[in-house]
């Protein structure tokens, strides 16, 4: 008999077998198997090898012993591969054990007496694939029976929906496990901690320094220690014009572009922390004059409507 497939399909196959079996059962999320765990991609690499290495010794050791057979056995050889697969033994027992039919020869033996017209029955037994195919899809039956309407196993829509249910809460945990709590101005509340200001006075020294004093008194910037301010007081306003940046002076630039909202929370509280310490050299006072009393609600979007107090 012949070989059933040339080694240039074989090997190929057998290695996309197991490419695609690999990647069935690693779990490897998003990306394929071989990419995420280099390992994977090294043992493909080693069994492709091997294969090719196995389909190359034992064609060399076929040659070889060839070449070792006597003129009689290598016509002998010749004759059993020139048997087309469909002649070999192997198919010849299996389909006769499937089919159980019979040879035209032998089709007399099962012949029925009925003849429409000439045409003739024959009482050939149910072919045993049929058959069995036959039993195989009674027994699924059952199974099926008995999982789904006795024991009330999911249908598809209630399995469907399941996994969505399973899926959003797994979005949900992801979320909440790497929680980026973003404060806004309408919410920002003013810290009064030692850390808090002190991380506050670190990034004060940091970025504003330059502009608005090493005491906060103001240099390029305004004065930030008094109580008067140009975009309002009060902590929504404070963290307002240090989140957006001031929108009449673009020198004080957002800085909730480059910082941490939770940042600009303590830096404004820091700045707050300032009232009232007068630095010597601070500037004179710009602004109008910031009450808390007089804006309870602190309206962050209008300050300068509700802050006109008093000069
Ligand atoms: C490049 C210079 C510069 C830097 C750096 C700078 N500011 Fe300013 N800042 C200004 C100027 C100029 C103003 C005045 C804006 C205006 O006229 O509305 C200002 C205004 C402010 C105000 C409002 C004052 C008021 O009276 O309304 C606060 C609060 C403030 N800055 C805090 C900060 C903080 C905190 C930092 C560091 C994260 C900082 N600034 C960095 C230049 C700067």
């Amino acid at each position: 008999m012949k070989k059933l497939f040339p080694s240039y399909v074989r090997v190929p196959v057998i290695f996309a077998f197991v490419l695609v079996a690999l990647e069935y059962f690693i779990d490897s999320g998003d990306k394929p198997a071989f990419v995420k765990y280099p390992m994977v991609a090294l043992f493909l690499g080693v069994f492709l090898f091997l294969l090719v290495a196995i389909e190359i010794v034992v064609s060399a050791v076929d040659k070889v012993t060839y070449h070792l057979l006597t003129d009689e056995q290598k016509q002998k050889l010749e004759e059993a591969q020139s048997v087309s697969f469909t002649e070999s033994k192997f198919y010849q027992t299996w389909m006769s054990k499937l089919t159980r039919s019979k040879a035209i020869e032998q089709e007399a033996d099962v012949m029925l007496d009925h003849d429409y017209d000439g045409i003739r029955e024959l009482d050939n037994v149910l072919p045993p694939w049929w058959v069995n195919l036959f039993y195989l899809t009674i027994i699924f039956g059952v199974i099926y029976l008995v999982r789904f309407h006795m024991f009330g196993g999911d249908n598809q829509e209630q399995e469907f929906k399941h996994e969505v249910e399973l899926a959003e809460a797994e979005l949900l945990n992801s979320k909440s496990a790497s929680p980026k709590e973003v404060i806004t101005a309408d919410q920002v509340t003013l810290l009064t901690d030692k850390e808090s200001l002190a991380k506050g006075q670190e990034i004060f020294k940091n970025v504003c320094v330059a502009c608005h004093g090493p005491q906060g008194g103001g240099v390029v910037g305004p004065n930030l220690t008094d109580e008067f301010w140009l975009n309002g007081g009060g902590i929504k306003n404070v963290f307002k014009v240090i989140h957006d940046g001031s929108p009449r002076n673009p020198t004080m630039a957002a800085w909730g572009k480059t910082l941490d909202s939770k940042d600009v929370q303590k830096v404004a509280s820091y700045v707050l922390s300032l009232q009232g310490t007068k630095p010597a050299g601070g500037k004179p006072a710009e602004g109008d004059k910031w009450t808390e009393e007089a804006a309870p609600t602190a309206d962050a979007a209008k300050p300068a409507d509700s802050t006109a107090t008093a000069k």
